[in-house]
């Protein structure tokens, strides 16, 4: 175990005040959330204090994760623009900006994505209302209970094992799900994809069910790892996905309400933070704000691996391998061969210093498991793969754009103390950036050694002057 896994959110009123999704703050973001993501408030605070200005500026967030910069930003005026190498983020951000969706084709989509699914269900034996708890009933339509019309759909074809092959199956952690609650997953999706034509809407029934799975479905804790809890016989998931939905229209009902079309324009891409080849061509950048990952052993694709299977985003093991390359190299577990991001950092002592003296700490410990040696090497491949990033980022700002950075210190590796803010500055600074400063937001203890690890917001400027 590593010791990332000792260091323990303060239950107190710093994480409280600092961290959590605020109720006001539920509206589209509590649709589909990262435990490492964080809060709207942050970027209200952060936009106030880079003085970003709806009239002149894009936001830019090229790690998105769960959209919590583009959608906040927008609902403040901003237009935005989002990346982020995995899929299920880019699922999540396309339809937490889609405010123009066809509300009243998601209702009657709904019905009949219900009413398929309950028939598949029964086709293999499955009563489509989980017996374990039936509070949620109330919510699902009459066609679950059974009580409905035949609409001609067919559920002949639903054949779980040619949704979820074994290969791919063999990708998801063993006992992050349970056989019954599986198919309920299963019978969802065979049903959005017979039933729903329009691919904004698919997305928006498929997000419903990524948070479904997350919330109800699953086995799975966060904490900031994800763990697998004691398994669950079944779940309510059909009921669970049919009351997402309805919050999701309501939300969307609320806000177009409050700001009515036309919104701001919301460009989201699958991209590699060090290439931004899809920001070829876009207006340029005033405002930057995000949170790459940072050296902590956090396996992105492990924590999204359930829902991201289960929603047949990622199918083989080559498309995972695939995945985790296009990723900043931010844990030992997606280090590859032939890996050189590191060659950029070769010339700035800070970031060598830190490396050289995980690998002294681990001859000392004479720690000799394949991981324990990738450590030097992942930090510097990912100081290395940051400054590609902030590379290939500085042309496509306007001068004078600000970014925000929020990262957090880290003792993964054999407790030795990687003061992520400070490197990276000096990581930017060679790339062609000024600093303005770094912001302590919060600290986190860590319970092996009893230090507080800070999380900090690192501000940069692309200078008025340069090209
Ligand atoms: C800390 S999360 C961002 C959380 C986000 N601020 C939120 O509130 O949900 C970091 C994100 O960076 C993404 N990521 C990692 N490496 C990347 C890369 N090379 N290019 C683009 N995205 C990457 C991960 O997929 C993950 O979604």
């Amino acid at each position: 175990m590593n010791e990332e896994l000792k260091i323990a959110e303060p239950s107190g009123s710093e994480y409280v005040v600092k961290n959590r999704l605020q109720p006001a703050d539920e509206v589209i973001h509590g649709w589909y959330r990262f435990v490492l993501g964080y809060p709207p408030h942050l970027v209200r605070e952060y936009l106030k204090t880079l003085g970003a200005d709806p009239t002149r500026d894009w936001v830019f967030d090229p790690f998105c994760g769960t959209a919590t910069t583009p959608v906040e930003a927008r609902l403040r005026g901003f237009s935005t623009l989002s990346t982020d190498a995995n899929p299920i983020s880019v699922l999540a951000t396309k339809v937490k900006l889609s405010w123009d969706v066809n509300v009243d084709e998601i209702r009657s989509s709904l019905d009949d994505v219900l009413e398929l699914a309950a028939a598949c269900l029964r086709r293999v034996h499955l009563n489509p209302l989980a017996e374990v708890t039936r509070q949620l009933a109330l919510f699902v339509p009459r066609a679950v209970k059974g009580e409905a019309n035949d609409t001609g759909l067919t559920a002949n074809t639903f054949d779980p094992n040619a949704l979820l092959p074994p290969k791919m199956a063999a990708l998801i952690p063993r006992g992050f799900i349970s056989k019954k609650p599986l198919l309920r997953v299963l019978a969802l999706r065979y049903a959005i994809e017979r039933v729903v034509l329009r691919q904004t809407l698919r997305d928006f029934l498929a997000l419903a069910l990524a948070n479904t799975i997350v919330t109800t479905a699953g086995n799975m804790g966060f904490g900031p790892e994800v763990y697998r809890l004691p398994p669950r016989d079944d779940a309510d998931v059909l009921a669970a996905f049919a009351v997402t939905v309805s919050r999701m229209i309501s939300d969307l009902e609320t806000i177009l309400t409050k700001q009515p079309p036309p919104s701001p324009p919301a460009h989201v891409f699958k991209d590699d933070a060090r290439i931004l080849s899809s920001l070829e061509r876009r207006p340029s950048i005033g405002i930057v704000m995000t949170s790459p990952p940072y050296p902590n052993e956090k396996d992105y694709t492990r924590s999204t691996r359930l829902e991201s299977v289960l929603l047949g985003l990622v199918k083989t093991k080559e498309e995972l391998r695939t995945l985790k390359s296009s990723l900043l190299r931010s844990n030992t577990r997606n280090v590859f061969v032939g890996d050189d991001d590191d060659t950029s950092i070769k010339d700035i002592p800070s970031v060598v210093r830190v490396a050289e003296e995980i690998e002294e700490r681990r001859r000392q410990l004479r720690k000799t498991s394949g991981f324990e040696r990738l450590y030097h090497r992942v930090t510097r491949l990912y100081f290395g793969g940051m400054y590609r990033h902030f590379a290939v980022l500085l042309p496509r700002l306007r001068p004078g754009a600000r970014c925000a950075y929020v990262v957090g210190d880290q003792m993964s590796f054999f407790r030795v103390h990687i003061k992520t803010a400070q490197l990276l500055a000096d990581v930017a600074i060679k790339a062609g950036y000024e600093v303005e400063g770094i912001d302590l937001w919060r600290t986190r203890r860590s319970t092996t050694t009893r230090q507080d690890l800070e999380e900090n917001v690192l501000i940069l400027k692309r200078p008025d002057t340069t090209g």
